[in-house]
This record gives C-alpha cells, sequence and structure tokens, in this order.
C-alpha cells in the first residue's frame, strides 16, 4: 500500500512571532509540493501567527505539546480546544526532549494521545532510544513498549490516522543521522508492533516518519524506504533547506 508522505518541522523553542511570519512568507514557495503533508510544528506563541501566514498554501500548523485536560488550574499549559479553535490540526506527542527536561511518561504520553484524538488533532507520537539502549541491543524492546502504552485503549480507527515518529535520541540535533538501514529496522519493528495490536489494515495505513539530523542531503533516501513515510525535522526545518526535504525526489 502506498502511504501519502508527511514532512514536518519542528521548529522546538525557536523563532519569535514577527520571525514566525518572515520565515513562513520565505518557504511558502519551497514547499509547495501538494504530493505530500506539510507540517509546521511551532511554539505556542506563534500558533496563530503560523496559520495567518500560512493561509492559502499546502502548510498545516501544528503544536510542539499539549495538555491532557479539558481546562482548569494548570498554569501554563495549553488545553486541546485552545489548538482547535485557531485551526491547529496536528500535535507532537512525547518528544525526547520533553520527555528528558519536562518529566513526560509514557503514561502521560498516553493520556495526550487520548485526548488529542478526541479533538479530532492528529498527534504526531515520538519514541526512540539512547545510545546506551542501542549499544545493549534493546532498542527495539525499548521502543515497543513505549509504542504500546502510547496506544493504550486507542481505538482502531484512531490509530490508523496517527502519525509515529522515531528519533533515535543519539541522532537528535547531532549531525549523526542513523544509517537508513538502522531507521528503516526500526520502523519496521514499529509497524510489527502496530500489526500485533490492531492487525494489518491499521498497521498498513499508520504512517511512521524518522527524525534525527534529517537534512536536504539524506532525506530521499531515508524517505525512499517502504517503512519511512516522511520525516520529524529539526534544524533544518527553520532553513530554505526544509523545501529541499519537501521536494525530496
Ligand atoms: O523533532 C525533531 C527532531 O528532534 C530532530 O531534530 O533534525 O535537529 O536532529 P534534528
Amino acid at each position: 500500500m502506498s502511504r501519502r508522505k508527511i514532512i514536518a518541522g519542528n521548529w522546538k523553542m525557536n523563532k519569535t512571532p514577527s520571525e514566525t511570519t518572515a520565515l513562513i512568507n520565505e518557504l511558502k514557495p519551497l514547499v509547495a509540493n501538494n504530493d505530500v503533508d506539510v507540517v509546521f510544528c511551532v511554539p505556542a506563541i506563534d500558533i496563530i501567527p503560523a496559520i495567518e501566514a500560512a493561509k492559502g498554501s499546502n502548510i498545516e500548523i501544528g503544536a510542539e505539546n499539549m495538555y491532557f485536560e479539558e481546562s482548569g488550574a494548570y498554569t501554563g499549559e495549553i488545553a486541546p480546544n485552545m489548538l482547535t479553535d485557531v485551526g491547529v490540526k496536528y500535535v507532537i506527542i512525547g518528544h525526547s526532549e520533553r520527555r528528558e527536561y519536562f518529566a513526560e511518561t509514557d503514561e502521560t504520553v498516553n493520556k495526550k494521545v487520548l485526548k488529542a484524538f478526541e479533538h479530532g488533532i492528529t498527534p504526531i507520537i515520538c519514541c526512540g532510544e539512547t545510545l546506551t539502549q542501542r549499544e545493549q541491543g534493546i532498542a527495539i524492546d525499548f521502543i515497543r513498549t513505549q509504542i504500546k502504552i502510547a496506544f493504550q485503549n486507542v481505538s482502531a480507527e484512531n490509530a490508523a490516522n496517527a502519525v509515529i515518529a522515531y528519533e533515535p535520541i543519539w541522532a537528535i540535533g547531532t549531525g549523526k543521522t542513523a544509517t537508513t538501514a538502522q531507521a528503516e529496522e526500526v520502523c519496521k519493528a514499529i509497524r510489527e508492533c502496530i500489526k500485533e495490536v490492531y492487525g494489518s489494515d491499521v498497521a498498513e495505513k499508520i504512517r511512521i516518519q524518522y527524525g534525527g539530523s534529517v537534512n536536504a542531503g539524506n532525506a530521499a533516501e531515508l524517505f525512499a524506504e517502504a517503512d519511512i513515510d516522511g520525516g520529524l525535522v529539526g534544524g533544518a526545518s527553520l532553513k530554505p533547506d526544509f523545501g529541499k526535504i519537501v521536494n525530496y525526489k
């Protein structure tokens, strides 16, 4: 089955609202490719200017995080209906930086995934191993656990529409991309894990991205793999290079 590629930028904690408008105006013509889904996940304060600047283009705007409650006394958090109210379609859940610096766990990831689906927001669910786990030979076991917990109580219908981002932590922002074979091996194992839980239909539909030092030079080779359905791109999504990644063919 051929799945539509999804190429998402994760801006992380970069760009002010005014810089957001300028960057989207600069990148808009460069990422104009209707054969793939193009998503810019931006800091919360940049969401509204990003949506304004992206109007009339093929760019969808996503958030980098979201809370799992509807509203209330959760100082500093963003509720799902705040995102949908302004037109957000995607949200990154459980990025390794949030797990490392902001105490995200597999359980909070699962709660956020369920809440995102409740509001019709597509979660981009991140998973990935540390270098030590890879060296110990437990990367795939570890990722299977992350995935199984992230999808607890998620219906098959929702699971088929989810996006998973496999991001080996040792490859994030380091310039060390996983080899194409390493990336494909894990993305394939993730699809197999989804198949065990939901069956082949869902496994064939779900989209699995690779993330970790994706750039204009390696995107084509990575995205040509059978189980890699696009990328979650950090550093290179803030530059004109993102246009080359989106137009990788
Ligand atoms: O979410 C994106 C990843 O953390 C990858 O970041 O492309 O800068 O390595 P990077």
